[in-house]
């Protein structure tokens, strides 16, 4: 295999809008005046090479990263780590409208552009290249500036270790170190070295991402090494060791976020599950209760979501992945809350997990006697609608209906008669008109009564 091959520059013209081609001519030139190269590198390669020749790509993401000639490439050197800092200012020089947020510790930059600029949206990542090492399984890694074939080293599949040279007299050539073009063909995904997982459990998130979204398989190898990182229990042994954890904390749940924004997240998570990476969030989740209980609430949440005049606790939930994902924790019982907190998950989520079983237990009491639709509101109108929505996925199916109809049904109702009619009445604000108004309330709910009338003759029957 030659790794270095020529990939026709007009070819990545053809795929790219004119916009984004204009800002990669533009970087080019930069980097050219500073004597750097400049690469595309990433994703954007493997998509560029899955497309049909010819086919406008709508890409969104762009990666870049900058090296240079070895022999004037002090890569130690505080220059070098800045390269991709430097070229990010300059780009935005050019594209005054481009937002830059630069990330000192990471040493890269971002450009982005706005969904309403004539470019957007649009977000270009700059870095040095760079080599990385890993202090401790599934650590952040330390990473230094380095050349272009050091950066690909540290990737994760060879799909996306791919590089295409925009600058100078290697300007179209395409860098793929370790057959990538190979796995393309055979829709493999295949990482570039055994300890990959071990490195980074993230990985086996990202693999099914690919998997399911480019129906590509895991090369058998890969498949084992990611089956010998889970037996080893390296990961739990990680987390007894060391407070911080990245990659089965933080970039943990920004992988869980994007596989659970998928519409086909259930495929996703059956994967993870039959490769045995549901364990890097804990031993013993599985998805043998929690998936029936996730996809009935997704069901019902978009239902509710599709009516004329959605519902509003909608607007009073989380995001639906972070629904999704209490439901899958939920199963964990006292350790739920522990390992949300171990994800970084907000501390409302947090509290919710840790307060499920008394409040399961609770409500269980509460609904075994509660047959009016006015003992249900009252039975239920504790608690909020994130609360509500999670005990529904883990409670038995009547009483999962008896949530539902409150959220949708119940706190919509509003009694014929409120505060202000009353105080026309004559009623005087206090303990008593606050019980007046919940007993019209209840009333209402209870069919009993329906229209301001049956209100006012309700009042005098009872608190004339
Ligand atoms: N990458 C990696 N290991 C990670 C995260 C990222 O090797 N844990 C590298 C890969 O080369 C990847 C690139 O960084 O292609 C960009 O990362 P990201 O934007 O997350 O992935 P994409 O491949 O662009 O995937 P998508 O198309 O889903 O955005």
């Amino acid at each position: 295999m030659n790794p270095l091959q020529d990939f026709p520059l007009q070819r990545l013209q053809q795929c790219l809008s004119p916009h984004l081609w204009q800002i990669l001519t533009t970087a080019s030139h930069h980097a050219t005046e500073q004597g750097w190269n400049l690469y595309l590198v990433g994703g954007v390669v493997r998509d560029i090479l899955l497309a049909t020749p010819g086919t406008l790509l709508s890409i969104v993401d762009v990666d870049l990263v900058v090296d240079r000639d070895r022999d004037d490439w002090d890569a130690s050197s505080e220059a070098a780590a800045n390269a991709g800092v430097k070229l990010a200012q300059e780009l935005q020089r050019s594209y005054p409208e481009a937002r830059l947020q630069i990330h000192r510790k990471f040493q890269t930059a971002d450009l982005s552009w706005q969904e309403s600029s004539e470019f957007g949206p649009l977000l270009i990542d700059l870095a040095t290249a760079r080599a990385e090492s890993y202090p401790y399984p599934a650590a952040n890694p330390t990473v230094v500036a380095s050349s272009i074939e050091q950066d690909l080293h540290r990737r994760d599949f060879t799909i996306n270790a791919m590089a295409i040279c925009l600058t100078s007299d290697r300007a179209g050539a395409l860098l793929d170190l370790f057959d990538g073009q190979r796995d393309l063909r055979s829709r493999q995904l295949r990482i570039l070295h055994p300890n990959s997982f071990i490195d980074d459990p993230t990985r086996m998130y990202r693999a099914v991402r690919f998997a399911v979204r480019l129906g590509f398989q895991l090369e058998s190898q890969t498949e084992r090494h990611l089956r010998e990182a889970i037996d080893s229990g390296i990961y739990e042994q990680v987390k007894r060791e060391h407070s911080k954890v990245p990659a089965l904390q933080t970039r943990l749940k920004g992988e869980l976020k994007y596989v659970l924004e998928t519409p086909t997240w259930k495929s996703a998570l059956k994967r993870l599950q039959d490769w045995g990476a549901l364990q890097c969030i804990h031993p013993s989740l599985t998805l043998h209760r929690s998936l029936p209980a996730m996809a009935v609430v997704d069901r019902l949440l978009k239902r509710a979501a599709s009516h004329p005049e959605p519902p509003k606790f909608l607007q009073l939930l989380g995001p639906r992945w972070q629904v999704l994902l209490e439901i899958l924790l939920a199963q964990l019982g006292d350790r739920a809350a522990p390992i949300a907190t171990d994800l970084q998950l907000p501390s409302d989520s947090i509290q919710r997990l840790h307060h499920l079983a008394q409040d399961q237990a609770e409500l269980a009491t509460y609904l075994a006697t509660a047959h009016q639709p006015s003992q249900i509101f009252i039975a239920l109108n504790r608690h909020d609608p994130a609360t509500l929505v999670l005990l529904a996925a883990t409670s038995p199916r009547p009483d999962r209906h008896s949530i539902w109809r409150y959220l949708t049904v119940l706190v919509e109702v509003k009694s014929p008669l409120d505060g202000t009619d009353l105080r026309r009445l004559g009623y005087k604000p206090g303990q008593q008109f606050r019980q007046i108004l919940e007993a019209l309330l209840g009333a209402t709910l209870d069919g009993v009564i329906n229209t301001p009338a049956e209100a006012k003759a309700f009042l005098d029957r009872h608190y004339l």
